[in-house]
């Protein structure tokens, strides 16, 4: 594919009058609730969390800062829903998870002065290790099978797998099964095939629950939604996905591999109740080989969206199938290959740019939602920066709400900034993903147009090196107007 850089689309930013007269600045209801808005930001994990995955100050921190910024609707992170040691990623797996997540909502609340609406995501995810050493591969990981022995020539276990750490490329991809390969060679990854593992098995057992009282703690907490995380290369997403083969009812068709999304959505109805604001966000297409498209989509969310999901979040790729081979001693990340970058679109893309790139999945989505006579509220996001996007989304009716993240990232200020006329001020991102690649390294994500901006006192929150600040710079509404970048990245 021919990579261009792109250049940012002209903002064109509108008056105050046109922006609040616009679509995007209108209110929507979302079940019993109203976002004040249409503008929304999606999931963002910023790896804040304490080593317990428990709400930290910083966590509390960046937050708050999106919040000033009065997004109407604001979701927080990718939340795991088991009670099991996840690093820094924020968990509410227990409930001692609520005290934490009661002050986050109401920090939240606190500094959008009641405006934001706040949804958590949550999920669930399977087993990812590093890339292992060959060394420890050959001598511990690998089960010794009679294919090995047969390839080494030897029945003896020891010589075998010396035989195999020896062994050319080519002939270890001989000797080897795909499976085992893959292991050495992107380090060992569950999948939802995988029945032959108990816990992997029983997994349509056991997440329905889990889900329900993640979700039930979530409105415990003060929430006003939970968003069900069904995207990306996590387990959910693994039960819709076309290469989904189980044979216990749970995949093969696209009716069974919508079976556990579905069992998953009735039973945190159950557990909410049918006043709560549940959604859900999905792929519109897998972007890999064999994998789910636009048509599994559609069907996915018009079912979803039938059996009582109350608004549908759009996304797109974001694998581990096709990600890049990672070094020695590093895990995979599902966001660098062509499917990741699909997720995140980058300034460097083919003929058909990175902005709105992913707008087409949620019209079709949306439109097939609408052939079944329900009118659920549906997401986009990717590559949306500018008031004229959002305008021409909402005019099409390729969605209800409109997404940004990086550009949120960048300036969480501009919903306001744009709804008050002061466009020219906005921070725009320049979609080179400088914050993805701090995400893929495990670390607090930051936007590198403001994480060294220190003068005149900085005394904030830094990075764990003391290298960059954690949140962005304040903005004040009552300062110089003619401060701004314009049309153009800074
Ligand atoms: C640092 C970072 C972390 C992200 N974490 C999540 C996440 O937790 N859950 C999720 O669904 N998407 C996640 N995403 C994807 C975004 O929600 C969004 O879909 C993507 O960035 C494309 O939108 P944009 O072009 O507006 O940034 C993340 C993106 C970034 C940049
Ligand atoms: S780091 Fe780059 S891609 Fe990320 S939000 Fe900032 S400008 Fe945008």
């Amino acid at each position: 594919m021919t990579r261009i850089r792109h250049p940012l689309p002209d903002a064109d930013w509108p008056s105050r009058d046109a922006a609040r007269a616009g679509r995007w600045f209108q209110p929507i209801r979302l079940n019993q609730i109203t976002a004040r808005t249409r503008t929304w930001v999606p999931a963002m994990v910023p790896w804040r969390a304490t080593e317990d995955g428990l709400v930290s100050d910083d966590v509390l921190d960046w937050y708050g800062r999106f919040a000033a910024g009065k997004p109407g609707v604001l979701v927080v992170e990718a939340t795991g829903i088991r009670d099991v040691p996840s690093g820094p990623l924020l968990r509410i797996g227990h409930p001692r998870f609520l005290p934490g997540l009661q002050r986050l909502v109401a920090r939240v609340r606190d500094a959008s002065e009641g405006e934001t609406r706040l949804f958590i995501q949550i999920i669930d995810f399977l087993a990812v290790r590093r890339r292992p050493e060959p060394a420890k591969f050959f001598g511990r990981f690998l089960q010794i099978t009679d294919r090995h022995r047969a390839a080494c020539g030897s029945e003896d276990e020891v010589s075998c797998r010396a035989r195999l750490g020896a062994m050319s490329d080519d002939e270890l991809r001989a000797a080897l099964t795909e499976r085992e390969y893959r292991d050495l060679a992107f380090g060992y990854r569950e999948e939802v095939r995988d029945t032959h593992l108990p816990h992997i098995a029983e997994l349509p057992r056991v997440l329905p629950e889990l889900f329900a009282d993640a979700a039930e703690r979530a409105r415990a907490a003060g929430f006003d939604g939970v968003e069900l995380h069904f995207a990306h290369a996590y387990t959910m997403a693994g039960f819709l996905s076309r290469r989904n083969d189980r044979q216990d009812g749970y995949g093969g068709t696209r009716e069974r591999r919508l079976r556990l999304p579905l069992e998953v959505l009735a039973r945190c109805r159950a557990a909410v109740g049918s006043d709560f604001c549940l959604g859900l966000r999905l792929l519109g297409d897998e972007v890999i080989h064999g994998g789910s498209r636009i048509d599994d989509a559609v069907y996915y969310a018009t079912e979803l969206a039938r059996a009582g999901a109350d608004f549908v979040s759009v996304s797109k790729g974001g694998k581990f199938e096709d990600a890049k081979q990672p070094a020695i001693g590093s895990a995979v990340y599902p966001y660098t290959g062509p499917s990741g970058l699909e997720c995140m679109p980058t300034v460097f893309s083919d003929a058909e740019g990175p902005f709105g790139r992913n707008v087409h999945l949620a019209a079709a989505i949306r439109r097939g939602i609408h052939a079944v006579g329900l009118a659920t509220p549906v997401v986009t996001s990717g590559g949306i920066c500018t008031f004229a996007q959002a305008e021409s989304i909402l005019a099409r009716g390729d969605a209800d709400l409109v997404g940004a993240a990086r550009q949120t990232l960048a300036d969480p200020d501009w919903f306001r900034k744009v709804e008050l006329g002061r466009g020219a001020e906005v921070r725009r991102c320049i979609f080179t993903n400088y914050c993805e690649g701090l995400d893929q390294k495990h670390k607090q994500v930051t936007c590198q147009l403001w994480d060294r901006a220190f003068e005149p006192e900085f005394a904030g929150p830094r990075s764990a090196d003391g290298k960059r600040r954690l949140i962005a710079p304040p903005w004040d509404p009552d300062a110089d107007e003619s401060v701004g970048s314009g049309r153009t990245a800074p």
